[in-house]
């Protein structure tokens, strides 16, 4: 079932320099439970395409549909999780996941149950009173990943959320993410510039073109499993070299 369809969606951004068109007739459907990865030069639209799902922007022209409805305000339905991974470092690890549902005013013993359950379930259960600060970096993304679905998102828009991680770090975290996110089966949409990344995760890539970013092309490379085992896979540097060349052309 389709839970997101980006329709001929165009964005120019006005300033008083100067006009920039950033997307030119994006279209995109994704389905619900489906990890899609948007890889793209520098600088072609990528974090565009997301804050216009996020429903903070509108676009130019076109529409963009949650579930078949029009896009119009920012959507409570949404999780965003960023390069860096914004846990207030005076709070605890269970009271930053806790936040979206404050926030929300819908901090119920059911929620506090639920992100209680994650944070066991997803191996940070001792850390839940510890500080941002006692956490590895690869454990303060977790961390930031269960505060994420604490706000029980059909979506999740994720903007290069591995960058500022070191390799090794990284390598695992994507596949804590991973895991997660089939497990508690979401919808996520990845951005990234690492194509590793994106054949590693996915079930879908999707390539764009310079800016003003179009789609130009887009795959299914069908790994199974893991993100380090699909790494593994002999098929991975096929379609590395494949989308290299699409992303340096
Ligand atoms: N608020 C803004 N006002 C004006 N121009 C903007 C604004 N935000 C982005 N742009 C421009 O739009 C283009 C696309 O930006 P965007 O951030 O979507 O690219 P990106 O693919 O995410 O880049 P990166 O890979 O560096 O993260 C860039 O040329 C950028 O300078
Ligand atoms: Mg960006």
């Amino acid at each position: 079932m389709e839970i997101l369809k980006i329709d001929n969606v165009s964005l120019i951004y006005q300033t008083n320099e100067a006009e920039t068109q950033a997307l030119q007739n994006v279209n995109l459907s994704i389905e619900d439970g489906e990890f899609v990865a948007i890889i793209g030069p520098s600088g072609c639209g990528k974090t565009t395409i997301l804050t216009l799902i996020s429903g903070l922007m509108k676009p130019t022209s076109g529409a963009i549909y949650l579930d078949g409805k029009l896009i119009d305000k920012p959507v409570g339905d949404i999780g965003y999780m960023l390069q860096r991974d914004h846990l207030f470092a005076w709070r605890t690890i269970l009271s930053n996941a806790l936040l979206g549902p404050e926030l929300q005013k819908k901090k119920t013993p059911e929620t506090i149950e639920y992100v209680n359950g994650l944070i066991e379930k997803y191996g940070l259960g001792e850390f839940k009173k510890a500080y941002p600060r006692q956490l590895s970096g690869g454990m303060r993304q977790r961390a930031a990943l269960i505060r994420t679905l604490a706000y029980r998102p059909k979506i999740l828009l994720l903007d290069e959320p591995f960058s500022a991680l070191d390799y090794q770090t990284r390598l695992s975290v994507c596949d804590d993410v991973h895991r997660i996110i089939k497990s508690e089966k979401k919808t996520a949409v990845l951005v990234t510039h690492d194509i590793s990344e994106a054949i590693s995760l996915a079930d879908r890539i999707v390539v764009l073109s310079q800016r003003p970013a179009t789609v130009k092309k887009v795959y299914t490379p069908n790994i199974e499993g893991t993100p380090l085992k699909r790494r593994e896979d002999k098929s991975f540097s096929r379609w590395f070299d494949v989308i290299y060349k699409d992303v340096s052309t």
